[in-house]
């Protein structure tokens, strides 16, 4: 039987711990593609140093790495789920779309290349401006719009569950917190959809909690730039992870993901022909169901904003794709 094959584009820190925590949970086998630099072929070091760390933790995987500078996208071929974590990480100062140009310049050529090789795959979109980049590697692929995924929601709800799991002496089993909208500033902490034990997270927490809890988890990825100088990269890596696990596991697992809205879902999110965040099941076949969530008034009116902004978003992306 054909073992499971997943992609992983760009071998920086992120990519690199997708791979890592793809390795040692033994998920799969895990192609690492990266560029070829003076010489220097990181994808190939480090696909060898997770061979090698595989032996001893006795797991049968397979892990290679591929400069695609040199080597090109063929191995790519069969992948049942390519993650693309490749483009530039946040500076300090900078906000998520700041690094639109620059990430949809370096997008295009893999969505070439998975066009090309991975017709059948699921793809899995981190690079930022994550929901635009989803709604373009959607576009410029052809692809099922099921089968193109951004991941966003996952990593923003963690965070939000960390930060009341801070406040609380409560198992993270027992937490359940909804982050919606769209990667970035105006994401929507869903207050209505997030619990604590059986009890609604607003009777647990005073309004003026309940605000600084919405401000921290939309700040969550500044904060760690402003600490470091770029990215998170452990808690998106293991976001990932939550998501390829459900697809090449066929968990039907309910997840927030940056997906594309038609039909009668835009109808519901009354946004259309745009991806956002939302909750979905994952499964072997992508995204196989979408939940309809009855949003408060005032979470409501917050998706709606986030709905504008990524419309204006396209809009530039579109232009840029002229250019590019
Ligand atoms: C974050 O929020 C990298 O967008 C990712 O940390």
């Amino acid at each position: 039987m054909k073992k499971t094959k997943v992609s992983v584009i760009g071998a920086g820190k992120v990519g690199e711990n997708v791979a890592y925590l793809l390795t040692t949970l033994g998920l799969c086998d895990v192609y690492i593609f990266a560029r070829y630099r003076e010489g220097l072929e990181p994808a190939k070091a480090k696909a060898l140093d997770l061979k090698q760390m595989a032996v001893l933790m006795d797991l049968d995987i397979d892990v290679k790495g591929i400069s695609y500078d040199k080597e090109g996208f063929e191995e790519l071929k069969d992948s049942h789920v390519v993650v693309i974590t490749a483009g530039i990480p946040r500076k300090e100062g900078m906000s998520r779309e700041d690094l639109l140009y620059q990430n949809l310049k370096i997008l295009k050529r893999f969505t070439d290349a998975i066009k090309e090789y991975a017709q059948n795959s699921i793809i899995i979109v981190v690079s930022n401006p994550v929901d635009t980049l989803t709604y373009i590697t959607l576009k410029l692929t052809g692809f099922d719009h099921r089968k193109v995924i951004g991941m966003a929601g996952v990593l923003d709800s963690a965070r939000f569950k960390s930060f009341v799991k801070e406040k609380l002496n409560v198992s993270n089993a027992d937490i359940r917190t909804l982050v919606m909208g769209t990667h970035g500033d105006l994401m929507v902490p869903v207050m209505s959809h997030s619990f604590i034990g059986d009890k609604p997270i607003e009777e647990v927490f005073k309004a003026k909690e309940i605000d600084e809890l919405i401000e921290r988890t939309r700040k969550g990825g500044a904060q760690i730039v402003s600490l470091m100088g770029t990215s998170a990269y452990y808690a998106p890596a293991a976001s990932v992870i939550r998501m390829v696990e459900a697809i090449i596991n066929d968990r039907k697992r309910v997840i927030p993901c940056s997906v594309y809205l038609t039909g009668e879902i835009a109808k519901h999110y009354e946004a259309e022909d745009l991806c956002i965040g939302i909750p979905v099941v994952l499964g072997k076949k992508g995204v196989e169901d979408y939940e309809l969530v009855n949003l408060s008034g005032y979470e409501k009116r917050e998706f709606l904003k986030s709905v504008e902004s990524l419309k204006g978003m396209i809009k530039i992306a579109d232009n840029l794709l002229k250019e590019i």
